[in-house]
Protein backbone atom coordinates (compact mmCIF):
# COMPACT_ATOMS: atom_id res chain seq x y z
CA UNK A 1 0.00 0.00 0.00
CA UNK A 2 1.31 3.18 -1.06
CA UNK A 3 2.10 5.84 1.52
CA UNK A 4 1.48 9.52 1.59
CA UNK A 5 4.53 11.92 3.83
CA UNK A 6 2.38 14.51 5.88
CA UNK A 7 3.51 18.52 6.04
CA UNK A 8 4.56 17.07 9.74
CA UNK A 9 6.15 14.20 8.59
CA UNK A 10 4.09 11.20 9.91
CA UNK A 11 3.22 9.10 6.97
CA UNK A 12 -0.39 8.11 6.04
CA UNK A 13 -1.33 4.75 3.66
CA UNK A 14 -3.31 6.15 0.89
CA UNK A 15 -6.38 4.43 0.80
CA UNK A 16 -8.14 3.93 4.31
CA UNK A 17 -11.37 2.51 5.08
CA UNK A 18 -14.56 4.85 6.50
CA UNK A 19 -17.12 3.30 8.31
CA UNK A 20 -19.64 6.19 8.35
CA UNK A 21 -23.28 5.54 8.84
CA UNK A 22 -22.00 1.80 9.60
CA UNK A 23 -24.05 0.87 13.67
CA UNK A 24 -21.61 -0.03 16.43
CA UNK A 25 -22.21 -2.83 18.67
CA UNK A 26 -21.16 -5.59 15.95
CA UNK A 27 -21.31 -4.62 12.27
CA UNK A 28 -18.39 -1.90 12.55
CA UNK A 29 -16.48 -4.52 14.53
CA UNK A 30 -17.42 -6.71 12.07
CA UNK A 31 -16.28 -4.20 9.23
CA UNK A 32 -13.25 -3.22 10.60
CA UNK A 33 -12.16 -6.73 11.35
CA UNK A 34 -12.56 -7.90 7.50
CA UNK A 35 -11.54 -4.34 5.92
CA UNK A 36 -8.26 -5.67 7.87
CA UNK A 37 -8.26 -8.65 7.02
CA UNK A 38 -8.63 -7.60 3.01
CA UNK A 39 -4.88 -5.55 3.89
CA UNK A 40 -6.34 -2.09 4.84
CA UNK A 41 -4.42 -0.27 7.19
CA UNK A 42 -6.21 2.92 7.66
CA UNK A 43 -9.95 3.12 9.05
CA UNK A 44 -11.42 6.48 9.41
CA UNK A 45 -14.18 6.77 11.80
CA UNK A 46 -15.33 9.99 13.72
CA UNK A 47 -16.62 11.18 17.33
CA UNK A 48 -20.27 11.70 15.63
CA UNK A 49 -20.52 8.61 13.65
CA UNK A 50 -20.91 6.67 17.58
CA UNK A 51 -18.64 3.56 16.42
CA UNK A 52 -15.33 4.48 17.77
CA UNK A 53 -15.58 1.77 20.10
CA UNK A 54 -16.03 -1.01 17.72
CA UNK A 55 -13.15 -0.02 15.70
CA UNK A 56 -11.03 -0.06 18.55
CA UNK A 57 -12.07 -3.52 19.43
CA UNK A 58 -11.80 -4.68 16.22
CA UNK A 59 -8.24 -3.19 15.63
CA UNK A 60 -7.14 -5.08 19.18
CA UNK A 61 -8.79 -8.24 18.15
CA UNK A 62 -7.38 -8.43 14.51
CA UNK A 63 -3.80 -9.45 16.00
CA UNK A 64 -2.17 -6.66 13.91
CA UNK A 65 0.27 -4.03 15.80
CA UNK A 66 -1.53 -1.05 16.88
CA UNK A 67 1.54 0.80 15.42
CA UNK A 68 1.05 -0.64 11.86
CA UNK A 69 -2.81 0.51 11.61
CA UNK A 70 -3.36 4.16 11.24
CA UNK A 71 -6.58 5.45 12.66
CA UNK A 72 -8.29 8.66 11.85
CA UNK A 73 -11.07 10.36 14.26
CA UNK A 74 -13.10 14.01 14.46
CA UNK A 75 -14.02 15.97 16.69
CA UNK A 76 -17.94 16.86 16.29
CA UNK A 77 -19.13 20.10 16.72
CA UNK A 78 -21.09 19.39 20.09
CA UNK A 79 -16.73 19.83 21.88
CA UNK A 80 -15.89 22.61 19.77
CA UNK A 81 -14.24 25.54 22.19
CA UNK A 82 -10.63 24.84 23.71
CA UNK A 83 -12.15 23.12 27.05
CA UNK A 84 -14.72 20.81 25.69
CA UNK A 85 -12.33 19.85 22.92
CA UNK A 86 -9.65 18.91 25.14
CA UNK A 87 -11.91 16.31 26.60
CA UNK A 88 -13.37 15.49 23.07
CA UNK A 89 -10.17 14.32 22.70
CA UNK A 90 -9.35 12.54 25.78
CA UNK A 91 -13.54 10.61 25.12
CA UNK A 92 -12.73 9.61 21.44
CA UNK A 93 -9.58 8.55 23.04
CA UNK A 94 -11.29 6.21 26.04
CA UNK A 95 -13.66 5.18 23.00
CA UNK A 96 -11.00 3.48 20.85
CA UNK A 97 -9.41 2.25 23.90
CA UNK A 98 -6.35 3.76 22.42
CA UNK A 99 -3.43 6.10 24.04
CA UNK A 100 -2.96 7.80 20.98
CA UNK A 101 -4.99 8.75 17.67
CA UNK A 102 -3.17 9.30 14.59
CA UNK A 103 -5.14 11.48 12.83
CA UNK A 104 -8.01 14.08 14.81
CA UNK A 105 -9.77 16.39 12.64
CA UNK A 106 -12.36 19.31 13.06
CA UNK A 107 -15.13 17.31 11.80
CA UNK A 108 -17.04 20.81 10.50
CA UNK A 109 -16.32 24.07 10.51
CA UNK A 110 -18.57 26.03 12.92
CA UNK A 111 -18.58 27.16 15.84
CA UNK A 112 -15.35 28.09 18.06
CA UNK A 113 -13.45 26.78 15.62
CA UNK A 114 -10.31 28.51 17.25
CA UNK A 115 -10.65 27.44 20.59
CA UNK A 116 -11.32 23.61 19.33
CA UNK A 117 -8.02 23.80 17.33
CA UNK A 118 -5.98 24.95 20.12
CA UNK A 119 -7.24 22.04 21.64
CA UNK A 120 -5.52 19.77 19.28
CA UNK A 121 -2.60 21.59 18.96
CA UNK A 122 -2.20 20.71 22.81
CA UNK A 123 -3.11 17.23 22.09
CA UNK A 124 -0.38 16.57 19.52
CA UNK A 125 2.26 17.93 21.70
CA UNK A 126 1.32 15.54 24.86
CA UNK A 127 1.44 12.47 22.49
CA UNK A 128 -2.04 11.91 22.06
CA UNK A 129 -2.66 12.72 18.64
CA UNK A 130 0.48 12.38 15.79
CA UNK A 131 -1.47 15.12 12.75
CA UNK A 132 -4.31 17.29 13.01
CA UNK A 133 -6.25 18.17 10.45
CA UNK A 134 -9.81 19.79 9.55
CA UNK A 135 -12.36 18.57 7.48
CA UNK A 136 -15.43 19.97 4.88
CA UNK A 137 -13.01 23.39 4.87
CA UNK A 138 -13.77 25.47 1.40
CA UNK A 139 -11.61 28.18 -0.20
CA UNK A 140 -13.46 30.73 1.75
CA UNK A 141 -13.69 28.75 4.87
CA UNK A 142 -10.40 27.84 4.96
CA UNK A 143 -9.49 31.63 4.33
CA UNK A 144 -11.23 32.99 7.04
CA UNK A 145 -10.03 30.10 9.74
CA UNK A 146 -6.45 28.44 9.26
CA UNK A 147 -4.45 32.07 8.62
CA UNK A 148 -5.34 32.28 12.62
CA UNK A 149 -3.77 29.47 13.13
CA UNK A 150 -0.42 28.51 14.30
CA UNK A 151 -0.48 25.01 13.34
CA UNK A 152 -1.10 24.43 9.36
CA UNK A 153 -3.44 21.48 9.18
CA UNK A 154 -1.88 18.03 7.67
CA UNK A 155 -5.09 17.43 5.83
CA UNK A 156 -8.50 18.93 4.69
CA UNK A 157 -10.66 16.36 4.40
CA UNK A 158 -13.38 17.00 1.34
CA UNK A 159 -15.89 15.89 -0.86
CA UNK A 160 -14.49 15.19 -3.53
CA UNK A 161 -14.47 12.77 -7.00
CA UNK A 162 -13.85 13.63 -10.67
CA UNK A 163 -16.67 15.04 -11.18
CA UNK A 164 -16.26 17.75 -8.42
CA UNK A 165 -12.31 17.94 -8.48
CA UNK A 166 -11.78 21.03 -5.60
CA UNK A 167 -9.29 22.49 -8.32
CA UNK A 168 -9.89 25.88 -6.46
CA UNK A 169 -9.29 24.30 -2.93
CA UNK A 170 -6.30 22.47 -3.83
CA UNK A 171 -5.00 25.48 -5.13
CA UNK A 172 -4.50 26.85 -1.64
CA UNK A 173 -3.55 23.56 -0.34
CA UNK A 174 -0.79 22.46 -2.36
CA UNK A 175 1.94 25.35 -1.50
CA UNK A 176 1.19 24.60 1.92
CA UNK A 177 1.79 20.73 1.79
CA UNK A 178 -1.93 20.38 3.21
CA UNK A 179 -3.39 16.89 1.92
CA UNK A 180 -6.65 16.46 0.65
CA UNK A 181 -8.52 13.58 1.73
CA UNK A 182 -11.29 12.74 -0.13
CA UNK A 183 -15.12 11.39 1.29
CA UNK A 184 -17.42 10.31 -1.70
CA UNK A 185 -14.33 9.55 -3.47
CA UNK A 186 -16.76 7.34 -6.40
CA UNK A 187 -19.35 10.54 -6.29
CA UNK A 188 -20.92 8.50 -3.59
CA UNK A 189 -21.82 5.62 -6.29
CA UNK A 190 -22.87 8.39 -8.84
CA UNK A 191 -24.34 5.74 -11.71
CA UNK A 192 -23.36 8.44 -14.40
CA UNK A 193 -19.74 8.79 -13.04
CA UNK A 194 -19.07 5.14 -12.90
CA UNK A 195 -20.64 4.36 -16.12
CA UNK A 196 -18.74 7.46 -17.91
CA UNK A 197 -17.17 6.52 -21.12
CA UNK A 198 -13.85 7.92 -20.26
CA UNK A 199 -13.61 6.25 -17.11
CA UNK A 200 -15.46 2.19 -18.96
CA UNK A 201 -12.76 2.83 -21.61
CA UNK A 202 -9.92 3.12 -19.28
CA UNK A 203 -10.98 -0.03 -16.85
CA UNK A 204 -11.34 -2.11 -20.09
CA UNK A 205 -7.99 -1.25 -21.30
CA UNK A 206 -6.44 -1.74 -17.90
CA UNK A 207 -8.36 -4.64 -17.10
CA UNK A 208 -9.93 -2.74 -13.86
CA UNK A 209 -13.34 -1.95 -12.96
CA UNK A 210 -14.96 1.73 -12.96
CA UNK A 211 -14.27 1.99 -9.40
CA UNK A 212 -10.56 1.15 -9.23
CA UNK A 213 -9.83 3.43 -12.47
CA UNK A 214 -11.59 6.53 -10.75
CA UNK A 215 -9.29 5.92 -7.33
CA UNK A 216 -5.98 5.48 -9.38
CA UNK A 217 -6.39 8.70 -10.72
CA UNK A 218 -7.35 10.30 -7.33
CA UNK A 219 -4.14 9.05 -5.75
CA UNK A 220 -2.07 9.74 -9.42
CA UNK A 221 -3.50 13.21 -8.49
CA UNK A 222 -2.19 12.97 -4.80
CA UNK A 223 -5.16 12.61 -2.97
CA UNK A 224 -5.97 10.14 0.22
CA UNK A 225 -9.27 8.15 -0.71
CA UNK A 226 -11.44 7.06 1.48
CA UNK A 227 -13.94 4.71 -1.18
CA UNK A 228 -17.06 2.69 0.99
CA UNK A 229 -18.08 0.22 -0.34
CA UNK A 230 -20.13 -2.90 1.84
CA UNK A 231 -19.57 -5.47 -1.18
CA UNK A 232 -16.39 -7.95 0.38
CA UNK A 233 -15.16 -8.21 -3.85
CA UNK A 234 -15.18 -4.42 -3.91
CA UNK A 235 -13.89 -3.53 -0.72
CA UNK A 236 -10.66 -5.43 -1.48
CA UNK A 237 -10.52 -4.37 -5.18
CA UNK A 238 -10.37 -0.82 -4.25
CA UNK A 239 -7.06 -1.46 -2.75
CA UNK A 240 -5.94 -3.31 -5.74
CA UNK A 241 -4.73 -0.13 -7.65
CA UNK A 242 -1.02 -0.34 -7.34
CA UNK A 243 -0.44 -1.91 -9.96
CA UNK A 244 -1.48 0.25 -12.95
CA UNK A 245 -0.87 3.99 -13.89
CA UNK A 246 -2.62 6.03 -15.87
CA UNK A 247 -0.25 8.12 -18.22
CA UNK A 248 -0.07 12.34 -18.43
CA UNK A 249 -2.85 12.26 -21.29
CA UNK A 250 -5.40 9.79 -19.45
CA UNK A 251 -4.75 12.37 -16.43
CA UNK A 252 -5.86 14.99 -18.47
CA UNK A 253 -8.86 13.60 -19.96
CA UNK A 254 -10.06 12.46 -16.54
CA UNK A 255 -9.40 16.15 -15.19
CA UNK A 256 -11.36 17.53 -18.15
CA UNK A 257 -14.65 15.59 -15.91
CA UNK A 258 -14.53 17.97 -13.32
CA UNK A 259 -17.78 19.94 -13.21
CA UNK A 260 -16.92 22.04 -10.13
CA UNK A 261 -19.60 20.91 -8.11
CA UNK A 262 -20.40 18.47 -5.57
CA UNK A 263 -23.89 17.53 -3.05
CA UNK A 264 -22.69 19.28 -0.14
CA UNK A 265 -21.98 23.15 0.31
CA UNK A 266 -20.57 23.69 3.56
CA UNK A 267 -21.28 27.32 2.93
CA UNK A 268 -24.84 27.12 2.62
CA UNK A 269 -26.91 28.89 5.47
CA UNK A 270 -27.89 27.23 8.18
CA UNK A 271 -25.78 24.54 7.79
CA UNK A 272 -23.76 24.57 10.58
CA UNK A 273 -26.75 24.67 13.38
CA UNK A 274 -28.35 21.76 11.02
CA UNK A 275 -25.92 19.37 11.56
CA UNK A 276 -25.38 20.17 15.46
CA UNK A 277 -29.24 19.36 15.71
CA UNK A 278 -29.06 16.28 13.52
CA UNK A 279 -26.42 14.94 15.14
CA UNK A 280 -26.09 15.21 19.53
CA UNK A 281 -23.72 12.78 20.52
CA UNK A 282 -23.93 13.27 24.14
CA UNK A 283 -26.39 15.85 26.51
P1 LIG B 1 -21.24 -1.17 -3.10
O1 LIG B 1 -21.36 -0.98 -1.62
O2 LIG B 1 -22.31 -2.04 -3.66
O3 LIG B 1 -19.85 -1.58 -3.52
P2 LIG B 1 -18.36 6.56 -2.19
O4 LIG B 1 -17.16 5.89 -1.60
O5 LIG B 1 -18.01 7.64 -3.14
O6 LIG B 1 -19.36 7.01 -1.13
O7 LIG B 1 -19.14 5.49 -3.09
C1 LIG B 1 -19.74 4.37 -2.52
C2 LIG B 1 -20.63 3.74 -3.54
O8 LIG B 1 -19.85 3.25 -4.63
C3 LIG B 1 -21.40 2.57 -3.01
O9 LIG B 1 -22.67 2.62 -3.59
C4 LIG B 1 -20.63 1.36 -3.52
O10 LIG B 1 -21.50 0.29 -3.76
C5 LIG B 1 -20.04 1.85 -4.81
N1 LIG B 1 -18.71 1.28 -5.08
C6 LIG B 1 -17.72 1.05 -4.22
N2 LIG B 1 -16.63 0.57 -4.82
C7 LIG B 1 -16.93 0.48 -6.13
C8 LIG B 1 -16.22 0.07 -7.29
N3 LIG B 1 -14.96 -0.37 -7.20
N4 LIG B 1 -16.86 0.13 -8.48
C9 LIG B 1 -18.13 0.58 -8.56
N5 LIG B 1 -18.86 0.97 -7.52
C10 LIG B 1 -18.27 0.94 -6.30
Amino acid sequence: MERIRLNDGVEIPAVGFGVFMIPNGGETYRAVLDALKAGYRHIDTAAAYMNESDVGKAVRDSGIKRDEVFITSKLWLQDYGYDAAKKGVNTSLKNLGMDYMDLYLLHQPYGDVEGAWKALEDAKKAGKIRSIGVSNMTPKIWNSFVPRFSTIPSVNQVECNPYFQQSELRKILDPQGVRLEAWYPLGHGDKGLLANETVVALAKKYGKNAGQVILRFEIQSGIIVLPKSTNPERIKGNLDIFDFELSEGEMEQMRALDKGKGTHDPEAPGVGEMLLNNYRIHE
